[in-house]
Formats: C-alpha cells, sequence, structure tokens
C-alpha cells in the first residue's frame, strides 16, 4: 500500500504533521491525559467515544471501531486514495515529496498540465453553466425544465448549455490564456482540416466533479433525437470513465449514509436527488468496473443497485452483482415497477415512493431473472430453473436464509426438498457448520464484539509491546499464531512504531490493529508478568484445541496402522496437555 515511499520518510510526516491538530480541524477534541477526546466523525453520536492518542499518533473511535493513523483519517474523512492524502498532508508539513514517488507518470510537467486541465474544465463548467441563463442557453434551460428540474437543481448540479457556434468556447477559453494545446488535451476542443472546433456543441452539459471539487470532464445530452445522446469527455490525463463516479462530491459530504444508490444515467441522479433521495451515484457513461466498486466501501456499508427496468438494464444489473460481489462489497436490487427509469419513477411517485421501494438481496433477483429465461409451466422449464437457482442458492451461507428460499423454489418446481438440497450441496455445507474449520482469516469488524480468547490474548500482549512494557522478550512463535498479530508483533520486535505498523497492513484489519495497540490494557504495573502468562495459556490452550483437532482429521484418513497407532500417542500427549493448559488457567 504505501510501500513505495520510503519509511523514514513517512516516520518524518506523521512526526511533523501533528495527528491531534490534523484532526481538530474536523472535530472538537477535548484532551485527558495523552488522549484527547471528541465526537466520532465517522458515525452519528452524542457522547464522545473517539479518541486520539499523541503519543502513538492514531485514532481510534470505542463507538464504530475505526482507527488508524493521521494519513488513514484524512483518507477516510477525506475520502482519498492513499497518495492523495499523503500529498495533502506532505503540503500542509512544508514537506517536498521523495523523488520518482507514486505513480511515475507525475513527473513535473504533467503534473503542472493536469493542473491546467483543471483550471480549464473549471473555467468552462462556469462558462456553460453561465451561458444556460442567456438568450444562447434558452434552448437548454427548457429542456431541463421540462424534465422536471427546477433552477435550483440546476444550480446544486452546476449543469449548463453550450453557446451557439462551432468555437465559442474555444475563443472563450484561449481569451483568458490557454493555450489550443491544452483544450485538446482536457478533451474540451478539437480541430480538422485547420479548423478549430468545440468537442460539445448543441447539448445540455454535466459537469463531472470529484470529491475533492475538481472537474474531470463533461456529459453532454443532445437535446431531441439524435447520436450519440450524452457524449462524454474522451479519457485525458486527468479523467478516466473507468475510475470515477458522478456525483461523488455530492456523496463525499453525505456522513452516515446506510447505503449507496447505484444509478445508470446522470439524468436518474440528478432527478433522484432532486426529488430529496440522497447518496445517489452513476457510472460515467460506462459499465460498473472493478475500481469502481471497490469505492463504494469508503461511502457506505451497502450498495443498491438501481437501473432501468428494461432488458439491457436487466442484464447490467446481474453483472454489477458479480462485480461487487468480487470485490467484497454488499450489494442488494431495487427493481422498478413498470419497466421505468429511477427518473421516470421518482418524477411520477416522489422520494417516498421511491423510498418504499424494497430492496432485494442478490440470490432473491438473480432468481427472478433465471425464471424470465425459462418456460416455468413446462417439466423441462422447472427443471432447468430449478438447476440454475440450486447454483444461486450454493452461495448462501445462512441456513435461515437459505430455507426461504428452498420453501419458494418447492412451490414453484415441485421438487422434493431433499433434491433440491443434494442438487445444492448442502449437506457438505451443514456438515462444516457443525465443524468449524478453524482458520486464520482475520477477523471481521462485526464480530469485533465477541472474539475469542486467544485473540483477546495476543491483542493484549501486542498492547504491552507496543507500550514497551514488556521486561522479557517473548517467545514469538507461540506468542503469536494468528494473523495480524504475528506480522504486528514481529514488526514492533523490529523496532518499526504503531503507526508505521498500522499503515502497512490491510484495510481490513487495520482497526482491530489500532485498537489492539491504542487501548488501554487496565493491567496495573506489578501484574503485568502474571496478565503475560495468563495470555500465554490462553493461547497455548487454542493452539493444542487446534493440533487435536487436525490429529483426528488425519486420524480420519490414515489406514496404515502403524501411522494410525503414532497418531493416537500423539493425540494422547495432546490432551495431556490440553488438561495442564485448563489447570493453569484456573490457577
Ligand atoms: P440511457 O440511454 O439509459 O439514458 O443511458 P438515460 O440516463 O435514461 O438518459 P435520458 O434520461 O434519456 O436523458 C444511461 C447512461 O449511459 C450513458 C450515460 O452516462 C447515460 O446517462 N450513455 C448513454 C452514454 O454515455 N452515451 C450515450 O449515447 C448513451
Ligand atoms: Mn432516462
Amino acid at each position: 500500500m504505501s510501500s513505495r515511499l520510503p519509511d523514514v520518510w513517512l516516520d518524518e510526516l506523521r512526526g511533523r504533521v501533528d495527528i491531534v491538530d490534523v484532526v481538530s480541524d474536523y472535530v472538537e477534541l477535548k484532551q485527558k491525559g495523552r488522549r484527547f477526546w471528541g465526537r466520532c466523525p465517522f458515525h452519528g453520536e452524542k457522547t464522545p467515544s473517539f479518541s486520539v492518542d499523541s503519543e502513538a499518533q492514531m485514532y481510534y473511535c470505542f463507538g464504530c471501531h475505526k482507527g488508524g493513523t493521521v494519513i488513514n483519517f484524512v483518507m477516510d474523512i477525506e475520502r482519498m486514495e492513499f497518495m492523495d492524502a499523503v500529498r495533502m498532508l506532505a503540503e500542509r508539513a512544508h514537506m517536498e515529496l521523495p523523488e520518482r514517488v507514486g505513480d511515475g507518470r507525475d513527473s513535473d510537467k504533467m503534473r503542472a498540465l493536469r493542473e491546467r486541465i483543471y483550471e480549464a474544465n473549471l473555467e468552462a463548467a462556469r462558462f456553460y453553466h453561465a451561458t444556460i441563463w442567456t438568450a444562447e442557453g434558452a434552448k437548454a434551460l427548457s429542456y431541463l425544465h421540462k424534465r422536471g428540474l427546477d433552477d435550483a437543481g440546476i444550480r446544486r448540479f452546476g449543469l449548463g448549455s453550450t453557446a451557439q457556434g462551432w468555437d465559442a468556447l474555444t475563443r472563450h477559453l484561449t481569451g483568458k490564456g490557454f493555450t489550443f494545446e491544452e483544450l485538446k488535451q482536457a478533451g474540451l476542443a478539437s480541430e480538422k482540416d485547420g479548423r478549430r472546433y468545440d468537442m460539445f456543441r448543441d447539448r445540455a452539459m454535466f459537469p463531472i466533479i470529484n470529491p475533492q471539487g475538481k472537474v474531470l470532464g463533461f456529459g453532454g445530452r443532445i437535446m431531441g433525437d439524435g447520436n450519440p445522446k450524452y457524449l462524454n469527455t474522451s479519457d485525458t490525463p486527468v479523467f478516466n470513465k473507468r475510475q470515477g463516479l458522478y456525483a461523488l462530491n455530492m456523496a463525499r459530504k453525505e456522513r452516515g449514509l446506510k447505503r449507496l444508490i447505484l444509478v445508470e444515467g446522470y439524468m436518474d441522479v440528478v432527478s433522484l436527488r432532486q426529488q430529496g433521495v440522497p447518496g445517489v451515484v452513476a457510472t460515467l457513461g460506462t459499465a460498473l468496473t472493478e475500481e469502481q466498486a471497490r469505492l463504494f466501501k469508503r461511502y457506505a456499508p451497502e450498495v443498491w443497485v438501481c437501473y432501468d427496468g428494461d432488458g439491457a438494464g436487466q442484464k447490467a444489473i446481474l453483472r454489477a452483482l458479480d462485480i461487487f460481489e468480487s470485490q467484497d462489497m454488499p450489494a442488494r436490487v431495487i427493481d422498478i415497477p413498470g419497466g421505468m427509469d429511477p427518473d421516470e419513477y421518482v418524477r411520477e411517485k416522489g422520494a417516498d415512493g421511491f423510498e418504499a421501494l424494497k430492496p432485494m438481496p442478490p440470490c432473491e433477483y438473480r432468481m427472478l431473472r433465471a425464471a424470465d429465461a425459462v418456460d416455468l409451466t413446462t417439466q423441462d422449464g422447472r427443471t432447468q430453473y430449478a438447476i440454475a437457482c440450486c447454483n444461486i442458492l450454493r452461495k448462501v451461507k445462512n441456513p435461515v436464509e437459505l430455507e426461504n428460499y428452498l420453501d419458494k423454489l418447492i412451490v414453484q418446481t415441485g421438487f422434493a426438498r431433499e433434491v433440491l438440497m443434494r442438487q445444492i450441496g448442502v449437506e457438505a455445507l451443514a456438515a462444516e457448520q457443525r465443524h468449524p474449520a478453524q482458520t486464520d482469516r482475520p477477523l471481521r469488524r462485526e464480530t469485533h464484539k465477541e472474539l475469542p480468547e486467544h485473540v483477546k490474548a495476543q491483542q493484549m500482549l501486542v498492547n504491552l509491546m507496543a507500550a514497551g512494557r514488556l521486561e522479557r522478550a517473548l517467545p514469538m512463535d507461540a506468542a503469536f499464531v494468528t494473523e495480524p498479530y504475528k506480522t504486528i508483533a514481529r514488526l514492533l520486535s523490529e523496532g518499526q512504531t504503531p503507526a508505521a505498523i498500522v499503515e502497512q497492513l490491510d484495510e481490513n484489519v487495520r482497526d482491530e490493529a489500532a485498537q489492539a495497540m491504542l487501548s488501554d490494557s487496565n493491567i496495573e504495573a506489578d501484574k503485568t508478568a502474571l496478565a503475560v502468562s495468563q495470555c500465554m495459556n490462553k493461547i497455548r490452550l487454542y493452539q493444542t484445541e487446534k493440533r487435536i483437532e487436525e490429529t483426528k482429521a488425519r486420524m480420519k484418513e490414515e489406514s496404515s496402522p502403524e501411522k494410525r497407532a503414532e497418531l493416537i500417542g500423539l493425540l494422547s500427549q495432546l490432551m495431556n496437555e490440553l488438561g495442564a493448559a485448563k489447570k493453569s488457567l484456573k490457577e
């Protein structure tokens, strides 16, 4: 993640920008000891549970369990990528970025060009928006009015109109000091047979603005019929259609959203938002990409896909569900009745009507579409449908949920439960649920409250280690047996700071790691040794239980009598160890 920047440089950066200082720009903090407390900016709360540790240079919220370093804080609050957060903080600390860092394309010349393109785009957006209130923009204004937008909405989204003629914008911008080359690079103008002309002519203009407020490009709607319906800025040094989303600049300011809504078109976003539905975004004239799917995580815990109700829209929903699933982003579907656009629907039914639509889990939606593809009045059709649904249901991990779908499928197809279960292969699943496999998978945020004993023990050891409270070094292999604690402990023992470590960890374990190193262990100084040995016992207990499970599993597979005898010997030895570990824990 951060590995392209030298650690020493990052240490210096974190040292120079005081985290308390940075956080204070967003949160009112009160000092208590080395900790500062305030109301968490990431979740709504009345009593402060958000803490900043000035010594460790980290933050952690005891309410929503978000935590990390000053860089992570800026990434979260500004919804920035790592490198952009670093750039912003470096500027604040008056530090030069190390040479040749980042994406490589950012040479000085390129950076200067990008700046110029942003400026040209901003000036163009102002020009289009100003034009819409003039006689030349009257056509666009009345077009947008006809589509249900009022003047306030037009201002809010900065919508605009091209001016008359072939090169009105080009002349305007060159008059402001932009070179023609810069306009070409920005995708605003072009040239043919020595004649220069504006890229967008006779269109209503939708500026595309990123979360930091920079204008990246435009979508231009033809007024009436014609091709293309929407003309989008081609890819430029600042604009990549596969990466951004429309209206992210608005989503940025919306805290505590329970879901984002993904729609297909610019008009859908504008229309839903104008009617009062928050958290709506769209892709930029292309199908959803994995990069975009990952972006959603920063804004809300779920996304509701709400595409047009036509055949193309339905196919696109299925693809989007696959993409969100591949990126671990929880998704649901809002299926608009009557084949309408979200835009048409919300104009007819209002925000309340729209919000009343119930989002469907992916499985339910996939089953619905599978039913469309066959003729359920024939046995053949029902068989095909049952097979398709079993493939879909294989992914449902929650037995109760599965049960509901099964009931439906039994009624629809007439197959017996047992047959369907076999087709799904749930028997294997059920067995697994009776004896869950022990894994080293990092814990997810939701399971936070019931951490197993051995995890709590490792957290405490890491905590004591980070606080420099251990008199003797720990036997690393015995003390740290699951991730991320193995890694954290190793890095701590190599002398890295907690802040540096947190930044290197995977995003899904970062909060947990920050918590482990930051929270007060509440252990008095003279009880440290005892606490350490208690932790070690718990971890030993866990390790022994795990080895017993493994040995039992191996015995099931093993056919050679000598090997089996060996395993039985091992097993009884492990059982003894387990007894001993349990006994010493009680003492
Ligand atoms: P649609 O064709 O569904 O248009 O395209 P729409 O959003 O309903 O537009 P209106 O309501 O007729 O104005 C959905 C999205 O696909 C992209 C645009 O981003 C559009 O918003 N698109 C469509 C293009 O980029 N170019 C096109 O020619 C058509
Ligand atoms: Mn539409």
